[in-house]
């Protein structure tokens, strides 16, 4: 097996890096959305081109077109450690969380808790407290340091109760780029009888977890940032999703899921959201990971994602953290709890005047609030003009990390 991920290869999957027009970027907005690779690409296209027709139906393409549906649930399935049954495809991870809410909530009466943080980015925040002004409920906030932006287990210890019904949370935050330790909140929810929801959406781009090791009960994410089409994935644990009330059509009840998606899939993206699992496969191969079984298979190679990754943020983190006119958020070294998704605040100009100066460079970052308003709040800063963030990915070279850092060096 090879030691170290070969970052040629993989890039020789992603047509962007081919691409003329995109030869005078470096992509630094990953967490905001990845490249896709060329087996989400073909995927699709071949979809569009062979078989868009309703699916599930008797003629030969439409077959085909139900059988490749079914085949990227299974296999995604697999890849995450839960059953078929209990993945639903949705437009994106907000309007899943949207539906859940509504679904969940209506369970919910006075007197039931639920926990949410300041860490989240509000699709995992904004639908519950909403829901708690309609169904009454009480909202228990967990509070970020207002320093780093972390959240304090100890925090979360004071607010679980034998009230708690649901506790959401982010695995990490898209802005303090940290992973929280979500096997021991899930486990201390469970003690109580509470279920978790856990916003994968900033993690899964570098790991893709094992949801039942996780013990979330629910866990989201968006395939459009993990080398994949537009749509957000939802893991919900069979036995909750059974008592959840229907939220499709009434006929529909009986299909698990199809009860938390109340529009009709979209049929290609459903299939083509295999392409990343194609992505992972190939990586496997060139790197001699033999795993049969297909969690273990992508865990191998998130390994060597995480190496590369690793490496790769850490001359940028010492960097920003060291510097005496940019305030870091979150870590300053990077481990396999970080996130190679860094944001910070210059001091001496505007995150969009640094955006702008960066984009004249031919560096693609964010600068913005990213929809993790509250936690943006909470540490001090205007949500109106936000932090910069640069985020990588395993793709991302090591020269365009050095490059980066010279440019700040000028700008800052
Ligand atoms: C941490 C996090 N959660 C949720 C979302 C929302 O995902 P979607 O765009 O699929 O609704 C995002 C989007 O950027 C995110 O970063």
């Amino acid at each position: 097996m090879h030691p170290t991920l070969d970052i040629d290869f993989a890039r020789s999957h992603f047509p962007a890096f081919a691409e003329p027009e995109l030869a005078n970027w470096v992509h630094l907005e990953n967490a905001g959305g990845s490249f896709p690779a060329a087996q989400t690409i073909g995927a699709l296209t071949g979809f569009y081109t062979k078989t868009k027709i309703q699916p599930y139906g008797q003629a030969g393409p439409t077959a085909t077109a139900g059988k490749a549906m079914d085949s990227a649930r299974n296999r995604w399935a697999k890849a995450l450690n839960v059953d078929p049954d209990e993945v639903t495809f949705g437009p994106s991870t907000s309007q899943n969380t949207y539906v859940l809410a509504q679904a969940f909530g209506a369970m919910l009466e006075a007197g039931d808790e639920v926990i949410v943080t300041q860490q989240d980015h509000e699709a995992n925040s904004g639908a519950w407290r909403r829901m708690a002004g309609e169904r009454g409920f009480t909202l228990r906030d967990w509070q970020v340091d207002p320093v780093t932006g972390r959240l304090d287990p100890a925090g979360f210890d004071a607010l679980l109760s034998g009230r708690t019904r649901l506790v959401c949370l982010p695995h990490c935050s898209n802005i303090a780029g940290e992973a929280n330790p979500v096997a021991e909140i899930t486990a201390k929810a469970r003690s109580v009888g509470a279920a978790s929801v856990v916003d994968g959406v900033s993690w899964a781009p570098h790991e893709i977890p094992d949801v039942t090791a996780l013990g979330a009960d629910i866990y989201m994410f968006s395939l459009y940032k993990v080398y994949g089409v537009h749509q957000g994935l939802m893991t919900v644990r069979r036995e909750l999703l059974d008592r959840l009330p229907n939220q499709s059509h009434f006929f529909n009840a009986k299909y698990p899921s199809k009860k938390l998606a109340p529009a009709g899939p979209d049929h290609a993206q459903v299939a083509a959201s295999s392409g990343t699992l194609d992505y992972i496969d190939a990586l496997a191969e060139h790197h001699g990971i033999a795993a049969n079984d297909p969690g273990e298979r992508v865990r191998a190679v998130n390994a060597l994602w995480r190496a590369q990754e690793i490496a790769v943020a850490a001359p940028l983190l010492d960097y920003l953290a060291a510097h005496p006119r940019a305030r870091l958020l979150g870590p300053e070294t990077c481990d396999d709890r970080r996130a190679p998704t860094i944001a910070f605040l210059p001091e001496k100009m505007s995150p969009q005047a640094l955006e702008a100066a960066l984009a004249d460079r031919g560096f693609i970052v964010g600068a913005s609030d990213f929809y993790a308003y509250r936690l943006i709040e909470a540490v001090g800063i205007d949500p109106e003009t936000g932090v910069v963030r640069a985020s990588m990915t395993h793709y991302t070279r090591g020269q365009d990390v050095s490059a980066f850092i010279e440019a700040l060096d000028d700008l800052l």
